[in-house]
């Protein structure tokens, strides 16, 4: 039985007669959707405004400090109308509270480990932490027990944090371990780009339900775990009611296996403003752009070009090796609802970001990324606590192939510690949207890429893996030793320096 695909849907016109049902209503779709099932309830698109998570306060803060507390715990929340799903969440939310700081203070998070039943280990994404902080997959917190981790927050930058226990992390994140956390820094904030209310996070998950509004774990044989109904900030489909304003979208895909290709309804460009690891160095102007899992692009769309009464759709294009259910072309609506005046705008250089020259490298290493004999393996190989496998010294600049032979699957690969540009794909220069500092490189079907990046500011082991966190589960993991010493001096690779003039 062939499921109707989405381009065919579009033209008969379905996708749009959905639409027509009433708020809070679901409509149970039977068939089968997803391998063996009936396909989760799907809600009424942009039914429900678009949840902001709370921003989480310090429970005490001294001169250089911001402490912190979470407790990772079940909780019974109402995710599709008319239904309760059991989420394991941060404070029992999901996605858990933000954190927002400042760049140059420094966090210290206790993560309790209350109620979820599972060793846990908690990785803040995009973060330079030492290693006995990095969320290390070996490093558990058993349940009833609770870990302190120092962040220096030396990036301004959208971060993520979320759960990295060995052999569960797709499970883990899947039931609703992860949120967000900001570093925000005096420049950036000087900047005349939205703010406050005009810089919304957008955290971007897919998830498949039973029809009693359970959450469905299957990762097919330990392949990918798909859903069919898609949450922004936790809310399936949502809207957002928007002002006659340029918006800041901090994008981020939190699924387990699903990337997207997203674009806007109404065919207008998005102003790309920032990557993995913050501003880039100009804003460009793409028409649509490839999200892996854990990357997050930072965007304006400006609302102000629209008259009050439009809508506009958060469009997925899909991409391949996606298993195509319906529902998953359309991520969430902006209704323009009020006039308003707009006094934020989008400087023409946004920073200065130090280039690493080829030349400054070391040296290279390659990394293949495939399936052999049922594992996810990295040059043939499955994670192992006990093996290093390279050893740059701090400050080296080095250069790492990371590639992918398969027609049948891609590979986000995300590198701990260090922020990366990427040289070149296939040969061929980096999308435009991707010349920024990153920390996760969308390897694509028989792609090859090559990212240069300075080993530092710590030593020690740190991890290395694909964002598919079924492949990293696995084992499709790895790790590198920074070690003492080397011919540079310390420094830190992505070392931002203000723009000259705007
Ligand atoms: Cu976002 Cu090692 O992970
Ligand atoms: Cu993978």
């Amino acid at each position: 039985m062939k499921k109707i695909t989405r381009r065919e849907a579009l033209k008969l016109g379905t996708l749009a007669g959905g639409s027509l049902l009433l708020p809070t209503t679901l409509l149970y779709r039977n068939q089968a959707s997803i391998a063996g099932t009936a396909g989760s309830p799907q809600p009424t698109r942009f039914a429900v405004k678009l949840p902001i998570p709370p921003v989480l306060n310090p429970v005490r803060s001294d001169a250089t400090t911001d402490y912190y507390e979470m407790t990772m715990k079940k909780a019974r929340i109402s995710i599709l109308p008319g239904l309760t799903t059991e989420i394991w969440g941060y404070n029992g939310i999901a996605p858990g509270p933000t954190i927002k700081q400042r760049l140059g203070r420094k966090s210290v998070v206790r993560f309790i480990n209350n109620s979820v039943n599972t060793p846990t280990s908690v990785h803040l994404h995009g973060m330079a932490s030492l290693p006995q902080y990095d969320g290390y997959a070996e490093d558990l917190t058993l349940p009833g027990y609770y870990k302190d981790y120092f962040f220096p927050n030396t990036r301004a930058a959208t971060l993520w944090y979320h759960d990295h226990a060995i052999h569960n992390t797709a499970r883990n994140v899947y039931m609703g371990l992860a949120g967000t956390y900001l570093v925000q820094d005096e420049f950036e904030l000087g900047l005349p780009l939205p703010k406050g209310q005009y810089d919304v996070p957008l955290l971007i998950q897919d998830k498949q339900f039973t029809n009693t509004g359970k959450l469905v774990f299957d990762t097919q044989g330990e392949k990918s775990q798909y859903g069919d109904v898609i949450l922004v900030n936790g809310a399936p489909w949502p809207r957002m009611e928007v002002g006659t304003s340029k918006y800041r979208f901090r994008i981020l895909n939190g699924s387990i296996s699903r990337s997207y290709k997203l674009a806007l309804s109404n065919g207008d460009d998005f102003i790309m403003i920032g990557t993995d690891a913050g501003l880039m160095s100009a804003p460009v102007n793409v028409k649509n752009f490839r999200l892996g899992m854990a990357e997050r692009y930072e965007l304006i769309i400006d609302f102000s070009k629209y008259p009050v009464g439009s809508q506009v759709v958060l469009q997925n294009l899909g991409l391949p090796n996606n298993d195509d259910y319906d529902g998953t072309d359309q991520i969430m609506r902006f209704d323009v609802v009020r006039s308003e005046p707009d006094n934020s705008s989008i400087p023409a250089t946004l920073r200065t970001i130090q280039p690493i020259p080829e030349s400054s490298a070391v040296r290279t290493r390659e990394f293949r990324y495939e399936r052999s004999n049922g594992l996810w393996v990295i040059n043939g190989k499955v994670w192992d606590d006990k093996r290093v496998d390279a050893n740059p010294q701090l400050g080296d600049v080095e250069i790492w192939r990371l590639y992918n032979n398969s027609g049948g699957w891609f590979h986000p690969i995300h590198i701990h510690l260090i922020d990366c540009i990427m040289l070149d794909r296939n040969g061929k220069p980096p999308f435009p949207y991707e010349r920024g500092l990153k920390d996760v490189f969308y390897v694509g079907e028989n792609e090859s890429v090559r990212v240069i990046g300075r080993y530092g500011p710590n030593t020690g082991k740190y991890m290395s893996h694909c964002h598919n966190t079924v492949h990293e589960d696995h084992d499709m993991m790895n790790q590198f030793e920074v070690g003492q010493g080397g011919p540079s001096p310390l420094s830190d690779p992505a070392k931002i320096l203000p723009a000259p003039s705007l």
